[in-house]
Formats: structure tokens, C-alpha cells, sequence
């Protein structure tokens, strides 16, 4: 059987539209994103994959069974509003190297699987990469366990949506001991490859991040009564803060890679004409380094608490998450190079379930190309062209590291 990448995305390109945003809006255990595991689980069963659901709610749909297996695969999950391509491009190229292999008889010489991560973007449950990271016993499941979402429901209670038992969360040791090397082709987030006018790249690392919820405490009050030298508005504060880092940052970002965003935010209670009593804002920071990281952090906190402090507010900060630098395991890198003709190789600021894995077993990425470069957004692109381009990479990634027989 055949399977088109491009085909393979038109099938879910009506499940998940986001209406207001515009996008598409799939997150962790809601229906859109269930109807996704739905579309992957019938779709590999289709290709004769066994597909299975791990205790931490990642998806593997297996070609052959055992040790040594080679992964790849990605994320069906998506940010508030996001693109079509950033984690769905990877699990359908995943399968349409798969099915194109298949087609032509070859016989790998070891197991191969197709994974779909659960809850990579952390958009419903504030932390990225969630299934890889309780895979790995990266985060432990009891944390994991008890975040809640917007409406206060918990991770626990959630994944029930897909029959996962909670209680069996958390690190996994017999399928991390199973797997031999994970690769995730996913959209450039980023103009790398149109630059260098060049359809695929390898990954080389991955920049140092992590998630700040910073909380701006003042008094609510009237809008219309409150005279403005009586104020303790946070809003006004956080407002500060965000100028702060993006003046930070920016001072930073030059042959450096330093990058501070503050994407979210809620005020409370939220009212047109009511001063907020607080605001929460979850501040993105990322940088070359983890002190350089550190040390851009330490510098937005700063000139943080200064804005909550003449403002008349109070600041408290709660770190949700944070990986370091990932280099993807060089070796690895350099064979997908030479497999490919010696495509670029890229660095990138966005997280990944490889930059988790990394951590655990050989691993490596590989991009393709996005036109603007956009990304997180509706607007992310890939041509068709492309997104083939990319799979019969991949499709040859798999030939090389399963043409060897396990040791
Ligand atoms: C995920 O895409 C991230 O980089 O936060
Ligand atoms: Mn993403
Ligand atoms: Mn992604």
C-alpha cells in the first residue's frame, strides 16, 4: 500500500479547526486530538502495524517486534491556534516512509515504530513534551499527574479520556531498554532551509528552555473610581516586565541566541471596566547556554520585581519547567548527512520529544523545509513538494539504521 504524505494530511485537515483563533487548536485528550489518535491507530492498523498505547498515552504503531527497534514518529497535539505541520507532518511522513517501504519489499533487519507523543506543546497542561518526559522519568508521574488544565480538570483525570490508567504512569523502563535510535522529522520552525534553498536538513541542537509562571499580585478595584495615584494595578506591572524582557532579550540576540516571550496571560477576574487583583503570566525564556539561559532569566526577574515594586504589587515566580542545551548525538547526525547526499545541518530554538529522548538513546531530527518560516502559528507552511521531499528522507533514514542487524 501507498501512503502519501501530503494525502495523509488532507485527511485530518478538517479535524481540530480553531474558529476564533484560526488554526487548528488539538490538545491533549480533547476530542480533536482523540480523533487524531483515532486517524493514526486506524491508519497503521490499516498499513498492518500493531499498534499499541503505552501507560503514559503515547501512541506506537510497530513494524515487527523486539530490541533494537529504530523510532520515529512526532507529536498529533498542537499549540492554541497553531499550524498544520508542526508534529502531524512527522507522525505522516513517519508512515508514509513506512508504507514505502513496505511497498518495495525491503526487510528491515530491525523492528520498527512509529510513535505519536502525547501533550508535546503543553498547551493544555503548561509543560511541553509530557508523554516523552514521563516516559524517560524525565518529570516524575505524580507531578504530572496532578496538573490541571484551564478548567481545573487533571492530567490524571484526562487521560482517562483514552483509557490511560493513571497509575500506571511514569518511567518506562522496558520500552526505552527496546528502543535503539529515535528520529523525528518535523517542519523547520524557522527560514534556515529556505535560505539556503534546500528542501531537508539534519538537526544539530537544540537551545536551552524553559517555562516561568510569574504571578503579579495587586488590589482590585473600580476603573471608573479609583483614582490613578491610588492604584496597585498588576497589570500595569506585568506590563513593565514584558517590555523589560523583550529589551533584555533583544540586547542579547545577536551572535548569542536569546529569546524571552510573554505569549499567555490571565488577569484576574478579568472585567473591561475592573483594575485586576492579579495577573499570572507565563514567561518563555531560551538561550545557547543554561547559563546563558540563567543568566538572561535572572536579568527579566530583575527588572520584574522592580516593575511589581513601583507599582505597589508583589511578585512571586514558580519555574514549570526547563530542559537544557540538546546536541543530538553527532555520530548519528553525520550518517543521516551522508544517507542524504550531505543536506544542511540546522540548529533550532523550538522543543522537542527528541530533545527528551536525546537524553536517553541516539537521536537525531530531521527539518523540512517551511517557505516563511513561520510557525506556532495558522500561517506555517510547507509546499507539497516538500513534505514528499521529506518523507523519502526519511524513508531512507529508516533504510540505513535498519539495514544493519541488531548486535
Ligand atoms: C515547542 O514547540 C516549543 O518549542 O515550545
Ligand atoms: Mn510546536
Ligand atoms: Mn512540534
Amino acid at each position: 500500500m501507498t501512503l502519501d504524505v501530503v494525502t495523509l494530511l488532507n485527511e485530518i485537515a478538517e479535524i481540530g479547526r480553531d474558529p476564533v483563533r484560526g488554526g487548528y487548536s488539538r490538545h491533549v485528550y480533547e476530542p480533536a486530538e482523540l480523533e487524531l489518535r483515532e486517524w493514526f491507530r486506524r491508519t497503521s492498523t490499516g498499513l498492518g502495524l500493531e499498534v499499541e498505547t503505552d501507560r503514559n498515552g503515547n501512541i506506537w504503531a510497530h513494524w515487527g517486534r523486539g530490541d533494537g527497534a529504530i523510532a520515529i514518529g512526532s507529536h498529533l497535539d498542537s499549540v492554541p491556534g497553531g499550524g498544520a505541520y508542526d508534529g502531524p507532518l512527522g507522525v505522516a511522513s513517519s508512515l508514509a516512509a513506512v508504507a514505502a517501504l513496505m511497498e518495495e519489499g525491503f526487510v528491515p533487519a530491525r523492528p520498527v515504530t512509529i510513535a505519536a507523543f502525547g501533550e508535546e506543546e503543553g498547551s493544555r497542561f503548561g509543560i511541553a513534551c509530557l508523554g516523552s518526559k514521563l516516559m524517560t522519568g524525565a518529570l516524575p508521574a505524580a507531578t504530572v499527574a496532578a496538573l490541571t488544565d484551564d478548567a481545573g480538570v487533571t492530567y490524571a483525570e484526562a487521560c482517562l479520556a483514552d483509557g490511560i490508567d493513571p497509575a500506571g504512569l511514569g518511567r518506562d523502563d522496558e520500552r526505552m531498554a527496546s528502543l535503539a535510535a529515535f528520529v523525528e522529522l518535523h517542519v523547520e520552525q524557522g527560514i534556515g532551509l529556505a535560505d539556503l534553498d534546500a528542501p531537508v536538513a539534519v538537526a544539530s541542537s537544540i537551545l536551552a528552555h524553559g517555562r516561568w509562571k510569574l504571578v503579579f499580585s495587586g488590589e482590585g478595584n473600580h476603573a471608573g473610581a479609583t483614582r490613578m495615584r491610588d492604584r496597585r494595578d498588576p497589570v500595569a506591572a506585568m506590563a513593565a516586565a514584558v517590555l523589560a524582557a523583550q529589551r533584555i532579550a533583544s540586547a542579547h540576540d545577536g551572535a548569542d541566541s536569546a529569546r524571552a516571550t510573554i505569549g499567555r496571560l490571565t488577569p484576574i477576574p478579568g472585567g473591561t471596566n475592573v483594575i485586576a487583583s492579579r495577573v499570572d503570566a507565563w514567561l518563555d525564556v531560551r538561550g545557547d547556554t543554561d547559563p546563558q539561559t540563567r543568566a538572561l532569566l535572572e536579568e527579566i526577574l530583575k527588572a520584574s520585581h522592580a516593575s511589581a515594586e513601583e507599582h505597589g504589587c508583589t511578585l512571586e515566580v514558580v519555574e514549570e519547567s526547563y530542559v537544557s542545551t540538546v546536541h543530538f548525538d553527532p555520530d548519528l547526525q553525520q550518517r543521516l548527512v551522508g544517507a542524504l547526499g550531505g543536506v544542511p545541518v540546522l540548529a533550532t530554538g523550538a522543543g522537542h520529544d527528541a530533545g527528551i529522548l536525546a537524553a536517553e538513546i541516539p537521536t537525531a531530527m530531521l527539518f523540512t523545509r517551511n517557505p516563511t518560516g513561520v510557525s506556532h502559528s495558522p500561517y506555517e507552511t510547507a509546499t507539497d513538494e516538500d513534505c514528499r521531499v521529506g518523507a523519502r528522507a526519511l524513508t531512507e533514514v529508516v533504510r540505513l539504521l535498519t539495514s544493519e542487524p541488531r548486535k
